[in-house]
């Protein structure tokens, strides 16, 4: 394997994997700014220039880097992390070892196989692989993926030396690549980051993983493109790895649950409680301020106040508390009862008053019959940011942790 080091002195290694047509580079301010805490290894990935390996599949790319784990750092390291290609690579070395490091940071893999784009990927490069070679084609390309201009020659110079047969396999099976069961075994902290401009595929990727993954925590961060985190942001980069590396002492005080809930007419609130009781969670309702009467639930009337709230995705019901401490949990869960196919308007202002960052939310909710799929989806796709790891309908028997 070709690889570039930093910092070879320091016991605790970091492994960094390049996303697909980029290099070693990619991670080069990272590696410089952790050389000296840290041994940061940056390989180049099969079919890429210099690699000396052509590519085949994600997997046989995880199995050389396990396999050169193995002989040169005793099977394990601190960290790996990825980006795009290189974060598929990283959640498929994870499924394949599940110990191959302690800390994991993907960035915008996606898991999610996307048949369009691979059936397209043969054509449109047999007509313009040759561009690459086009200086100026190279740079509106390179432009066009908002990397620093100081790259450029580094992305040039790598790309011309991609043969086609490469950049269409690792292209091809990056758009086929999906999840592993295996990977829900892995024992390391798995930390995933997209930007919040990226496309459906990586954004409901990240949820995939974080649904199958149990422990994992996810990150989008705003306004930010493909890639942008790890090639653009260095620093804020090497920050998220450091603050990652500090959590290893306090992940193993266990944080507390708590159970919050809304509940109109008691039913949720029984359920609340049960739930309380099996994980050992404590409780706190989420209480309007203006308490809802009967008259406000006829969902009959179309002038009731819950029919009109649930008509304005504006309307954001008063809370009686805003001040309540939510720092001593790291999961959350957030029960009400399903109103119009989904959540009541109250626990979008319950999620936008508090702040859950780091934290895990898990939904719950009780109705006539609806299910929670829609309000799981409505939720995660107004609050991207959130950590929301699932939902559950307790219409039933209330049995142990959720997710
Ligand atoms: C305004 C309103 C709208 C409702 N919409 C639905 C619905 O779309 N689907 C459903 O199955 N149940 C619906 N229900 C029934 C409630 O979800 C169900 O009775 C729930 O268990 C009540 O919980 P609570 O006692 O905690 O308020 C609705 C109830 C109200 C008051």
């Amino acid at each position: 394997m070709e690889y570039q080091e930093y910092g070879a002195g320091n016991p605790e290694t970091i492994l960094l994997l390049h996303g697909g047509g980029l290099s070693w580079w990619n991670y080069r301010a990272e590696a410089e700014l952790l050389r000296d805490r840290y041994h940061v290894v940056l390989p180049v990935l099969d079919g890429h220039a210099g690699s000396g390996r052509p590519f085949t599949t994600v997997e046989d790319c995880a199995a050389g880097l396990i396999a050169w784990i193995d002989e040169h750092l005793g099977g394990s390291v601190l960290l790996i992390g990825g980006l795009s290609l290189g974060g598929q690579v990283l959640l498929e070395m994870l499924s394949q070892r599940g110990d191959v490091c302690r800390y994991a940071l993907a960035e915008s893999a996606a898991v999610l196989p996307s048949r369009i784009t691979g059936a397209l990927i043969g054509p449109a490069f047999g007509c313009s692989y040759g561009l690459i070679r086009d200086r100026s084609f190279s740079k509106l390309q390179f432009r066009s993926l908002r990397m620093p201009e100081h790259l450029f020659e580094d992305y040039y110079r790598d790309t011309c030396g991609i043969a086609k047969r490469d950049m269409i396999a690792f292209l091809k099976a990056s758009a086929a690549y999906s999840l592993k069961p295996a990977l829900s075994r892995t024992e390391a902290s798995l930390h995933l980051f997209a930007g919040g401009k990226e496309n459906r595929r990586i954004l409901r990727s990240l949820d995939a993983v974080r649904a199958a993954v149990p422990g994992s925590r996810k990150t989008v961060l705003p306004g930010l493109s493909h890639g942008e985190f790890s090639v653009s942001r260095p620093e804020d980069y090497v920050r998220t790895i450091e603050d990652i590396l500090k959590e290893q002492g306090k992940e193993k005080r266990k944080m507390g649950k708590l159970v919050a809930y809304f509940s109109a007419s008691g039913v949720t609130e029984a359920k609340a409680k049960e739930l309380a009781e099996a994980v050992g969670a404590d409780l706190w309702e989420i209480a309007p301020a203006v308490p809802y009467t009967k008259a406000d639930l006829n969902w009959m009337d179309p002038k009731s106040r819950s029919s009109m709230e649930m008509k304005d995705k504006a309307s954001r019901p008063a809370l009686a508390e805003t001040e309540h401490d939510l720092g001593a949990y790291d999961t959350v869960y957030v029960g009400f009862p399903i109103w119009w196919y989904t959540a009541p308007t109250i626990i979008n202002t319950f999620l936008e008053t508090f702040d859950f960052t780091g934290k895990r939310i898990v939904l719950f909710a009780t109705s006539g019959g609806s299910g929670i799929d829609r309000a799981v989806r409505d939720l995660r796709k107004r609050y991207p940011e959130l950590d929301i790891a699932g939902g559950k309908l307790l219409n039933g028997k209330v049995a142990g942790d959720l997710f």
